[in-house]
């Protein structure tokens, strides 16, 4: 019996096989959850990714700035599960002018772009969601710590100081209802959305030397594992907390 078993999760963000939320589909699958997949844009590559993992499950186009695709995700989704026990929310996005060190010079709408994709879709994603919740559940996103300014990260590193806010409000606001809203602070990974990065490798020179626990920064194994850890049953009590997935990095000075 695994974690997760008996438990319907939806999971979004799968691109690549590298993608943080295809190795949480997979260790989600292998701990017995029935999965549903969101892809965006290049559906035919992430139904071939899908192909990859133990159970490959449907794919559903769901763009976070498109009111039409999240009006109608419950239905949608609606036709493969009976609802959902857990949705992780792995979306992330920054036009290049907003990244890589042109902090002073972003202009708003790229600004406005990466907050309306890497944020507010947080809560957009979970509301399109409620209608399948209504026996409680877990919400997990995918965070990289906003505590601190980054060399690079620039207005990322505002979207994500914002979607840790917004993890907090929702879960004053969905806690009543029994839905539990956590995210994983993931150390650097040599994903798509990190490679789009402009200076990325500056945190891949830095991170393994300074974590404790030292890190691999092609080891998504890890980061999903706590996502399905906080999908399980097994954090009943714990809403609008972070749990850092970076080998311990945030705990120590440099
Ligand atoms: N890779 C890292 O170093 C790292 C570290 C910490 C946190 N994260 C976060 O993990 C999450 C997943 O990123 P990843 O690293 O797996 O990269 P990825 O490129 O594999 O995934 C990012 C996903 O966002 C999706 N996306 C972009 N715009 C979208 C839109 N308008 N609507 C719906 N989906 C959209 C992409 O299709 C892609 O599937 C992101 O929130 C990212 O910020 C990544």
């Amino acid at each position: 019996m695994g974690i997760l078993q008996g438990k319907r999760i939806l999971v979004t963000g799968v691109l690549t096989d590298s993608s943080i939320g295809f190795a949480v589909a997979k260790v989600a699958q292998e701990q017995g959850a029935s999965v549903v997949l969101t892809g965006f844009g290049r559906l035919s590559l992430v139904e071939r990714i899908a192909k990859r993992l133990p159970e490959p499950p449907p794919v559903l186009e769901l763009d976070v700035q498109d009111t039409g695709h999240l009006d109608s995700l419950a239905d949608r989704v609606g036709e493969h599960l009976d609802g959902l026990d857990g949705i992780v929310h792995s979306i992330g996005f920054a036009p290049q002018s907003a990244l890589g060190g042109n902090f002073l010079n972003t202009s708003w709408e790229d600004v406005a772009t990466a907050v309306h994709i890497s944020t507010y879709s947080f809560k957009s994603l979970a509301v399109a969601c409620l209608p399948l919740m209504k026996e409680g559940g877990s919400i997990v996103g995918l965070d990289f710590d906003a505590s601190r300014a980054w060399p690079v990260y620039d207005w990322m590193g505002v979207a994500k100081a914002g979607l840790e806010s917004c993890a907090r409000y929702l879960a004053r606001d969905l806690g009543p209802q029994g839905i539990r809203v956590n995210l994983v602070a993931a150390g650097p990974l040599r994903t798509m959305a990190a490679k789009s990065i402009p200076g990325f490798a500056e945190f891949e020179e830095s991170w393994p030397s300074r974590a404790p626990l030292g890190w691999d920064l092609a080891d998504t194994t890890p980061t999903a594992r706590a996502c399905v850890a906080l999908l399980s049953d097994w954090f009943p009590a714990t809403t609008g907390e972070i749990v850092h997935v970076d080998g311990g990095v945030h705990a120590v000075g440099t």
